[in-house]
């Protein structure tokens, strides 16, 4: 792989997708990783990310020179190509200058390997404090701005090259030419990182993993479950049953997308539970949205573990063990988990993962190595239908989060008209892809008064809340044109009889989270 070393702010993980896009695997590591431990993963390149500090500072992370000794070519980014001048010799100065947002470059001697054909000036993205002022013995300048007289260096002979600006943000128009002229001309990578690459690769790994065993998956109607077991299935056939828990919290034709579309395209066996009466009995009289989340989260497993439990016995009964479950978990996931960093717990989420340990399966867990985006075009690839691929993300406990109160089948079914309606819209606007979600919550213990056909109506207010984000830690509220918001609130208030009052949440995140509970 090439091993993105995190110094410590967000890009990293965006640096490892760019690096993929340029079709070369990647992975994250954290920057105290010391080098004999690179070296033995075989790096193909090494790239060294952004970070928050200065290397003038007490304790700033440091670069081991040994790395540029191991003949392994090394891209340095913003902090990473000051940390890399610092460690080969050069110079970083404390300039006091800020470069910060959209930058001018200027392209010098003649572009080197990196900068080649590119405009001689060019928009980067910036964000620095400190900057080097004298490159490293043997490196040529390629590009300087006002303020930084070394932009970008490199040694092409040496497999080494850095930039100060951020190639990896959409702000720097070239920089993924950049990276890729990187990867494939300096580091000399070929690029054999495609999705078909991925299912193969994948696929073969499943079977390694399980052999002649059998498996079981938890479908949850959202894409990662849904593409985890296209590939389960690819790979072992009818020795995967997946299962489907209705819990009655569903939106609508979400039921029909796995029954239907997921056997069509896949041919997976399944296995639907209906649970509706069991999780709306479970949460007769809860109003409290944690108390909501445990029902549900406790609901759940119970119905899964009593549909493994049957399967296990049909299964038993012609002598074959399940033994693995298969789980959609992503590699954002495994980079934060590994990363150590507690998060503070602002909500319990309820996931398929919450699976209690007595259940004895071991996991198998074939989007461990993946992004997102790669989840979906691996689900395209295994022909996924685009309703399940480019669904948007909605929360395990589903509806019951977004009627405020206590949830009853008719609330939901409230809930449910007003929330088809409003996705019915935003698709028909074209607006899927420009935004990240869009809850419909249902505020079921407010009433106000409205005038409706001809009477005098009592209803309730229904709050629309899309958000624009990249990876829902935080969010802003998405300016979503006033005609389409006009068509929403006029056929739901036409449509759904008990909501009179359609309101817009103009909150991001933070403060607000993008779920009301
Ligand atoms: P919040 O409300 O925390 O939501 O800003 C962030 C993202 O997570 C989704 N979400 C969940 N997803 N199980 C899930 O699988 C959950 O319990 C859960 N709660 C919130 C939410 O829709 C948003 O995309």
């Amino acid at each position: 792989p090439v091993l993105v070393v995190d110094f410590g702010a967000q890009y990293a993980q965006l640096i490892a997708r760019r690096v993929r896009e340029a079709q070369v695997y990647s992975e994250v590591v954290p920057h105290d990783t010391p080098v004999e431990e690179m070296l033995r993963r075989d790096p193909a390149a090494v790239v060294l990310s952004g970070g928050p500090a200065s290397v003038h500072e007490e304790g700033a992370p440091e670069v081991d020179d040994a790395l540029f000794r191991a003949g392994v070519p090394v891209f340095g980014i913003c902090y990473g190509f000051q940390a890399m001048t610092k460690a080969l010799g050069g110079t970083v100065e404390r300039t006091g200058t800020r470069e910060f947002g959209r930058t001018d470059l200027t392209v010098c001697a003649a572009g080197g390997t990196l900068h080649q054909e590119l405009p001689e000036h060019h928009p980067v993205w910036m964000s620095h404090g400190d900057s080097v002022s004298e490159a490293p013995d043997g490196f040529r300048v390629i590009a300087e701005t006002a303020d930084t007289p070394v932009a970008a260096f490199e040694n092409p002979e040496l497999g080494l090259a850095g930039v100060q600006y951020h190639p990896e943000v959409a702000h720097s128009p070239h920089g993924q030419g950049v990276l890729r002229r990187f990867l494939h001309e300096i580091a000399g990578i070929r690029p054999r990182w495609t999705t078909t690459s991925i299912v193969d690769e994948t696929v073969s790994a499943i079977r390694e993993q399980i052999g002649d065993a059998r498996a079981i998956c938890a479908l949850s109607g959202g894409v990662d479950s849904a593409v985890a077991g296209a590939l389960v299935n690819k790979a072992i056939g009818d020795r995967l049953t997946c299962v489907f828990v209705d819990h009655g919290l569903l939106r609508s034709g979400e039921r029909t997308q796995v029954e239907r579309d997921f056997v069509a395209a896949t041919g997976a066996r399944l296995v639907v539970i209906d649970a509706v009466q069991q999780f709306t009995d479970a949460l007769a009289g809860v109003t409290d949205p944690e108390e909501k989340r445990k029902i549900i989260g406790r609901e759940f497993i119970r119905t899964f573990e009593q549909a493994a439990r049957d399967l296990q016995t049909e299964a038993g009964e012609a002598g074959e063990r399940i033994e693995y479950l298969v789980q959609g978990t992503l590699y954002p996931d495994v980079v934060e988990s590994g990363g150590g960093t507690g998060t503070a717990n602002i909500k319990s989420h309820h996931n398929v993962g919450g699976l209690p340990e007595d259940l004895q399966f071991d996991l198998v867990e074939p989007l461990r190595a993946l992004f997102k985006d790669e989840v979906r075009r691996v689900g395209s690839e295994l022909g996924l239908p685009e309703t399940i691929v480019q669904r948007q993300p909605f929360p395990g406990p589903g509806l019951a989060i977004r009627v405020i109160g206590e949830v009853t089948q008719q609330r939901l079914a409230t809930l449910r008209a007003a929330d088809a309606i409003a996705r019915e819209e935003l698709t028909a606007a074209g607006l899927d892809h420009d935004i990240w979600q869009c809850p419909v919550v249902l505020l079921a213990d407010v009433q106000s008064v409205g005038v409706q056909g001809d009477g005098r109506t009592y209803g309730y207010p229904v709050v629309l809340r899309p958000v624009s984000s990249e990876d829902a830690m935080t969010a802003d509220w998405t300016r979503l044109p006033y005609e389409v918001l006009e068509r929403v609130s006029t056929r739901i208030t036409n449509e759904v009889s008990e909501v009179n009052r359609v309101t817009l949440d103009v909150t991001s995140k933070p403060p607000g989270t993008i779920e009301w509970e």
